[in-house]
């Protein structure tokens, strides 16, 4: 590996080959476009993006308490009766956090953020739409030591565990003033076109603040809402469909390749460039476009970022990892 980088940057620094395309070119978008006809590749990143940025987004470390958790089993009856689309806004239409789009900004905070995206909709469809509770991404960040390393990275598993055992705030988008502890990490510019501040890659976790932000009425404490179980849902495509249908979003990781990183529509599969990094985010649903089996998946990357925000990736085969690890869990209500 070490030898044919070493080689490449000797040899074939002018090569045209995927590998040696730098992500964000425009030839690399166009090489991505000309290999494959069912997804479509645009600029998302500005070219000058920072490469510490790009690799921060993808903050989802390998999840080695996955396997300790316990199995969600459906029913085949269930499993028999789907719809071949489903999409959640269809059954729960009043749940409006299954539209929502959160923004990470550049911090590798992903597995905080698929995790309480799919706990604030599942508050929302576990009450058929009656209750809602809008869980802050940054009490999780900055709060649960268990949990990895920050804004270098976590661990979904242990994102919902502390869900369960200590409970999570109310939290909105950063400066939204919404909630008990609303994101402090401000978006960057990661996008064209647009005017806010450039992506550095240099942000620091923020500190652990057990104090709603001024304005907020209930106490931190009071604040806590919990989990009830907490599982991982394996076995493949049909159970995770089942899981969707019945209860709602769930969190998941897969491989990062360089393609993905210009996604603009269709059903994303993997066609060229180097993978880089794990990245968590929260499965919705599941559909068929033109002949291609996907799962619909919201991205923590703003709105601005691919198809609103949205992607669509292949669906039934494992591809880059995306059926291997799902966690959710129940909400507990008191
Ligand atoms: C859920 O809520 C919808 C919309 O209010 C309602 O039509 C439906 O009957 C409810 N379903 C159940 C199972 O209560
Ligand atoms: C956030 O709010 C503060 C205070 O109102 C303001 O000074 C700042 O410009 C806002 N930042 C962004 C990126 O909107």
């Amino acid at each position: 590996m070490i030898y044919s980088s070493v080689t490449c940057l000797l040899l074939c620094a002018f090569a045209v080959t995927a590998d040696s395309l730098e992500p964000l070119s425009d030839d690399f978008i166009n090489l991505i476009n000309s290999k494959q006809n069912t997804w479509k590749a645009g600029r998302n990143f500005p070219l000058d993006t920072p490469y510490k940025h790009i690799k921060k987004l993808m903050g989802a470390l390998k999840d080695d308490r996955f396997t300790t958790l316990v199995t969600m089993q459906h029913e085949v009856d269930l499993i028999a009766s789907l719809p071949e689309n489903f999409d959640p806004r269809d059954k729960w239409p009043n749940c409006p956090t299954l539209n929502e789009v959160r923004d990470q900004g550049s911090c590798g905070s992903c597995w905080a953020f698929g995790a309480v995206e799919a706990m604030t909709d599942r508050v929302c469809t576990y009450s058929n739409g009656t209750k809602h509770f809008h869980f802050s991404a940054e009490d999780l960040l900055s709060c649960c030591p268990i949990c990895g390393l920050g804004c270098n990275g976590g661990m979904p598993t242990l994102a919902w565990e502390y869900w369960k055992h200590f409970g999570l705030v109310s939290g909105g988008s950063y400066n939204s003033s919404q909630g008990c502890r609303p994101y402090e990490i401000p978006p960057c510019e990661h996008h064209v076109p647009g005017n806010r501040l450039p992506c550095s890659g240099d942000t620091k976790t923020p500190k652990c603040v057990k104090d709603c932000e001024a304005g907020y009425k209930v106490t931190y404490k009071q604040d806590k809402h919990y989990g009830k179980h907490v599982y991982s849902v394996r076995g493949g495509e049909d159970h995770i469909k089942a899981e969707l249908y019945k209860n709602g979003p769930v969190e998941g990781a897969f491989t990062v390749y360089a393609d993905l990183l210009s996604y603009k529509s269709g059903v994303y599969q993997h066609v060229a460039g180097d993978a880089l990094g794990g990245h968590a985010i929260k499965i919705m649903g599941w559909g068929v476009e033109n002949g291609k089996k996907y799962w619909l998946i919201a991205n923590s990357w703003n709105s601005d970022w691919g198809d609103n925000g949205f992607f669509k990736i292949l669906r039934g085969e494992d591809h880059c990892g995306i059926e291997s690890s799902i966690v959710a869990g129940e909400p507990l209500f008191d």
